[in-house]
């Protein structure tokens, strides 16, 4: 885990400001009818309105500002022209870079009137973040929050994505540790004071196996059925941690 200088929190707590938000205002433009370009389009010129970089563009040749994943898309769906209906389920997730250092969130949405079960998986993938949280300490190992959020997650029926995991975040978008969204209690490393990490379980209905799109990118699940992805950069401190785009 990457130490941050007093001076660094104050820029990772301006990339988490824009970046909580551009998903405020996300979520004010998610209706049916809308096309996932027309989001990011308009996601993407909130965030440079407010002094920010969206910073997926071109991260790894990713070629959208923001990822939009709908019902069985798990992460990593490219904005294009399909439109957003009655019933579905959407994931935004958005990536800012203010002077040199990054905010990463991302929620799921549903769009109009949706299905109690959908509902419940959204619901439950936004505690499972919190039941994590509630575990990271200083001098804990980072195994506890991943444990914390396998438990409640499975203990509500739903299964855990293996093959992407949270982050550290700072200067880059993605540093070491991999914060993993399951796993045994004394794995991982002890938490460090005045750090900061993308928490971010991705929970699926079914089952937890996924495939990657020929594109690339597009992540879906196996089984066909819906996943639901919330993600917070955090700052940890020596006495506290705080989410810095919530
Ligand atoms: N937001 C993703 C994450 O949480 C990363 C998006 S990948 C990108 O790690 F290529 F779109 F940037
Ligand atoms: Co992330």
């Amino acid at each position: 885990m990457k130490e941050l200088s007093p001076a660094e929190i104050v820029l990772m707590r301006k990339a988490g400001e824009i970046t909580k938000n551009a998903l405020i205002y996300a979520e004010t433009l998610v209706k049916p009818g809308i096309s996932t370009n027309s989001l990011d389009k308009m996601i993407s010129a909130y965030i440079i309105e407010n002094g920010g970089i969206p910073c997926f563009k071109n991260y790894c040749g990713y070629p959208a500002s923001t990822c939009i994943s709908i019902n069985e898309v798990v992460v990593h769906g490219i904005p294009s022209e399909r439109k957003l209906k009655e019933g579905d389920i959407v994931s935004i997730d958005i990536g800012v870079d203010y002077k040199g250092y990054k905010g990463d969130a991302a929620r799921t949405f549903p769009v109009g009137k949706i299905s109690p079960e959908k509902q419940k998986l959204i619901d439950v993938t936004r505690e499972c973040f919190f039941e994590g949280i509630k575990q990271l300490k200083v001098g804990e190992r980072l195994g506890k929050l991943s444990h914390a959020i396998q438990v409640h997650a499975e203990s509500n029926g739903f299964s855990v994505v293996r093959e992407m995991t949270g982050h550290g975040i700072g200067a880059k978008m993605h540093q070491s540790p991999n914060v993993l969204n399951y796993g045994k209690e004394t794995d991982g490393p002890i938490v460090i004071a005045n750090t900061c990490i993308a928490v971010e379980p991705m929970i699926n209905m079914g089952r937890k196996e996924i495939f990657i799109l020929d594109d690339g990118w597009t992540t879906i699940t196996r089984d066909l059925q819906p996943s639901a992805h919330y993600e917070n950069t955090v700052l940890i401190l020596a006495d506290r941690v705080e989410i810095l785009t919530l």
